[in-house]
């Protein structure tokens, strides 16, 4: 399997954190936010990983990682023009996936404390196109969100093991669960072909919540609940959160030293 972390858009969101930099340089706890997606799919045990840069300070990402050397990975980077959306972004990974499985992951998601090699070995194994994590949070409106029926087609709240997830809402005033598909996508080369038929949300962004609704429809989805603590870092709240639970998994010995730091500092 291959990896890909999207670290583009114009995160105006962090303004004015961001008007002069990349996001995803931006501090979390004690190393630069995108080090935690890389080191979640370097947690899968991928190796070859694209990089999709774009808005503020790219030369400063591609310093930062370089060669990947430091985290065991083989990094290749490509430029994402514009702010068009996740789905679009994937879209350009096109010629470096070729005909393999590949994970997905958002340049400013914090994964902590559960390992995922062996659902990107789940999902490898399935027949499923694409697949995602589902993370309860309690306030959903500014994330993708599931809707869920009970096996008999009542409406249900994605508690119940055997509720059946129907569909994703990107942003709604109104959502009709508290689980969200966190920034994990895993998905086959198909894909590339699914974003090519999309059209633009009313946001101008190509939705990456249309393309999980296109496979939710079209031979199915795969997912599972995601066990560990998640967060984003894309807003100012979210990017203290993220802090704190870096900061606590310090604190209980279970986060790893940022790559190059070999002992106490
Ligand atoms: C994106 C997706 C959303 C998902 C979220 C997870 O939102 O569009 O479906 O729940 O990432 O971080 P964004 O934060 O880019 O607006």
């Amino acid at each position: 399997m291959k990896g890909l972390v999207l670290a583009g858009g114009t995160a105006t969101r962090l303004y004015p954190l961001t008007l002069v930099t990349n996001k995803h340089l931006l501090p979390v706890f004690d190393r630069p936010m995108i080090d935690y997606p890389i080191e979640t799919l370097a947690g899968m045990g991928i190796r070859d990983v694209l990089v999709i840069v774009g808005g503020k300070s790219v030369g400063d990402i591609v310093e930062l990682l370089a060669d990947g050397n430091a985290f065991g990975l083989d990094l290749t980077y490509r430029f994402q023009r514009g702010a068009l959306g996740i789905a679009h972004a994937i879209g350009l990974a096109r010629r470096f996936v070729g005909d393999d499985a590949f994970c997905t992951v958002l340049g400013d998601n914090v994964l902590l404390g559960e390992p995922l090699a062996d659902v990107a070995a789940a999902f490898e194994a399935s027949p499923y196109g694409a697949g995602t994590l589902l993370f309860e949070v309690p306030d959903p409106r500014r994330f993708g969100v599931a809707e869920f029926r009970r096996p008999d087609g009542s409406p249900a709240d994605g508690t119940l093991d055997d509720d059946q997830l129907v569909r994703f809402e990107e942003k709604p005033a109104q959502p009709k669960s508290h689980f969200i598909p966190i920034g994990v996508y895993f998905l086959r080369p198909g894909v590339f072909d699914v974003i090519e038929r999309l059209v633009p949300s009313a946001r101008g962004e190509f939705e990456i919540t249309d393309v999980l609704n296109h496979y939710l429809t079209h031979g199915g989805l795969f997912w599972r609940r995601y066990r560990g603590r998640w967060t984003d870092a894309g807003t100012v709240d979210s990017l203290m959160v993220a802090s704190r639970l870096a900061a606590e998994d310090a604190e209980r010995g279970v986060l790893p030293p940022p790559r190059g730091v070999d002992g106490p500092r």
